[in-house]
């Protein structure tokens, strides 16, 4: 058995698989995954929300060995399990094969990949990776690179668009700043330069980066042309920052694209409807895992608020300190369809590229299935507000 193996067979918790990842990358990508906005104060108050709540087991109704159903279908697509691996920017900088190693452990465990528009790997690669195929969209060009990537998403098999609504900036990530990284960070050879004195203390990171030759591009804006003019990457990034999706962009996106159309990053009741009268098959409660604006409430709070507001015909997933299976069972009992997973996954990435983000999703599975024996319901859908003590 190789050491990589035995190193992830030692994984047992996802916390295993943050302290792998912390060990082996630079503190700078590390900082810039584990780092929330601000004083970081939503990024910690997502966990300890859903780990406030109190479940309420019932006895004697199953029996423990009977299997337990954790199939659902999520925005249209089947999955195996209420859980979709969430759009991360940069993954090429964690790991070379970013977000194909994501891409190919999702469909490994039968659930939905939701790539990033500030991938480091084209929509074509990744969307031949997945097996079930989201598309997360920034317009980076504006509207005429959005439209290309859209078409690209869709030819690549793309079923579902989750247009995420709250990044008119970055947020203010305290901890990159002291790296002096541009925003959004990049890892490049100029950056490089000056994160030597990280990387040098990180050799097997340093080898992986090298054979990758350092490549941690935006892939996707690779081509991208605007009035007929092919787009350099800084440019992309900028006709994004001054043109960030408004309203009247979801109804025109969701003219274009004739898949799911998924709205991320709402908090609000009063949002989740703009979103849905925009044309929005579905919403997904998120503060971007506290990197944006600090101080909002806690994705379980906001998903409390917003489940009921916007009534069955729309789903609502959540994300935000998914770290345990049972955190996926406080989500769905509170009101979520699903819920995305977002740092996990990459520590995983990061501890052992696709193995490690494969070993991490079926410590995720395990527990929630474990959790589901232990509450006494043999199907997902018998998690409701009736097993938690706040519903009371
Ligand atoms: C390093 C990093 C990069 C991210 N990049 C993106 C992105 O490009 N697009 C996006 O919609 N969300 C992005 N997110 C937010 C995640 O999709 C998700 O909302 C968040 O990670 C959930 O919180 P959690 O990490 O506590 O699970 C990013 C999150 C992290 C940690």
């Amino acid at each position: 058995m190789s050491s990589d193996s035995r190193n992830l067979r030692k994984l047992h918790t996802v916390a295993d698989a943050e302290r792998l990842a912390q060990q082996r990358l630079p503190r700078p990508v590390f900082d810039y995954i584990a780092g929330g906005a601000g004083a970081e104060l939503t990024s910690e108050a997502n966990i300890s929300a859903i780990r406030q709540e109190i479940f309420r087991p019932r006895m004697g109704e199953t029996i423990g060995i009977e299997p337990r159903d954790t199939k659902r279908s999520l925005f249209g697509t089947p999955s195996s399990l209420p859980i979709a691996v969430g759009p991360v920017g940069f993954t090429r900088s964690m790991h070379p094969l970013g977000d194909v190693a994501g891409a190919r452990a999702a469909s490994v465990l039968g659930i939905p990949f939701c790539q990033s528009s500030m991938s480091g790997h084209t929509i074509e690669e990744v969307g031949a990776a997945a097996k079930a195929f989201w598309y997360q969209l920034y317009p980076l060009g504006g509207r005429q690179g959005g439209e290309q990537m859209m078409q690209r998403a869709a030819s690549a098999g793309a079923s579902t668009l989750v247009v995420t609504m709250d990044t008119v900036v970055p947020g203010n990530r305290e901890r990159d700043l002291a790296y002096g990284a541009a925003l959004p960070v990049r890892v490049n050879r100029k950056t490089m330069r000056t994160m030597t004195k990280y990387v040098a203390t990180k050799p097997r990171w340093l080898v992986n980066a090298a054979r990758d030759r350092f490549q941690f591009p935006l892939a996707n804006t690779h081509g991208m042309t605007r009035d007929g003019r092919t787009l350099r990457e800084d440019e992309a990034l900028m006709y994004w920052i001054v043109e960030p999706p408004t309203w009247s962009d979801l109804a025109w996106m969701r003219e274009q694209w004739k898949g799911s159309l998924v709205v991320k990053g709402l908090l609000t009741s009063d949002d989740a409807r703009r979103a849905v009268d925009a044309g929005a098959d579905g919403i997904i409660v998120s503060n971007h895992g506290g990197r944006q604006l600090d101080q909002t409430s806690t994705s379980l709070a906001a998903l409390r608020e917003i489940a009921p507001a916007v009534g069955d015909h729309v789903e609502v997933m959540m994300d935000g300190g998914i770290r345990r299976g049972s955190d996926v069972a406080v989500a769905l009992c509170a009101g979520a369809r699903g819920v995305l997973v977002g740092r996990s996954w990459v520590y995983g990435l990061a501890a052992g590229g696709e193995q490690g983000v494969q070993r991490v999703l079926e410590i995720i599975r395990n527990d929630l299935v474990r959790t589901m024996q232990l509450l006494g319901v043999r199907h997902i859908d018998e998690l409701g507000p009736d097993l938690l003590q706040s519903a009371r």
